[in-house]
């Protein structure tokens, strides 16, 4: 099997030696736990190693993505220049969905422009809660034409798990090795704010805050066709980025 490596410390050794090449993980975690430094570190070490990668943010311009890495001295400006990185920003507060348009295919028509080897979309979250267009309704027979705006008896989690499949198989088709971003709250018994994606992910790691003396863990949930570390480790923001490390036994 091939596998992407991370470029997080200690990551690699925790999942057989790397993310397997053209999957799709979820990456889940209550917010500040460090999803998207983990993640741009993951495409920056892509980037590095001469491949295409892709950050779809709903949440950040590129600009203010960038500012917050800065600290760490990864030159993703650099990157950006070379053409091996590419932040794109969708800003879902402004219309920009054209007539029958849905954000999925914003994305899909934003994957197909630049082709990465690696992608992340940062985060599922607000497309959980702005799912589907008018049309899309009706093409599920959900609603029908002559329908108000906002329907009555559609169950808004249908919606969502219909969309959130629709969008986790235009990753999958674009062969490249995805990270998808969730936010969760705190001690939630799901994995996704959309509680489907979860199901459908190839692999799920799970980022956690405790406070305390190990302050942050990550632990793999699950990776399919991989051998993986199943307890928590130790996740650090450090000077250079994230490392993690396994929790020795007397800690525990
Ligand atoms: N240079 C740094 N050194 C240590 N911790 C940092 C640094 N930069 C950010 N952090 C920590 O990372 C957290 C944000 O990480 P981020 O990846 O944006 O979280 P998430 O995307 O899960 O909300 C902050 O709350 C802060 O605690
Ligand atoms: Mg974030």
């Amino acid at each position: 099997m091939e596998r992407e490596n991370t470029g997080i410390q200690g990551m690699d050794e925790l999942i057989s030696g790397g993310i397997p090449r053209n999957s799709v993980t979820l990456v889940s975690g209550s917010p500040g736990t460090g999803k998207s430094i983990f993640s741009l570190q993951f495409l920056k070490e892509g980037a590095e190693r001469g491949q295409r990668s892709l950050y779809i943010s709903f949440e950040e311009e590129p600009e203010q993505v960038i500012s917050q890495t800065e600290g760490f001295g990864w030159k993703l400006r650099e990157l950006q220049a070379k053409g091996n990185l590419k932040l794109v920003y969708n800003d879902i507060t402004q219309r920009i969905l054209k007539e029958g348009e849905t954000y999925i295919d914003i994305i899909k028509g934003q994957i197909e422009a630049y082709k990465p080897d690696r992608l992340v979309i940062d985060s599922l979250t607000p497309l959980a809660n702005f799912p589907i267009s008018f049309d899309e309704l009706v093409q599920y027979g959900l609603a029908t034409e002559f329908d108000s705006f906002s329907p009555i008896g559609i169950q808004q989690d249908i919606l969502v798990r219909l969309q959130m499949h629709k969008l986790i198989n235009v990753v999958r088709r674009a062969k490249c090795t995805s990270l998808l971003i969730s936010e969760v709250k705190k001690n939630s018994e799901w994995m996704s704010s959309d509680k489907i994606s979860e199901f459908l992910a190839d692999g799920i790691i799970l980022l956690k805050y405790l406070g305390g003396g190990v302050t942050r863990t990550l632990s793999i949930e699950k990776m399919r066709g991989t051998q993986h570390y199943e307890d928590e480790a130790a996740l650090k923001i450090g000077d250079e980025g994230i490392t993690v490390e396994k929790i020795e036994e007397q800690f525990r």
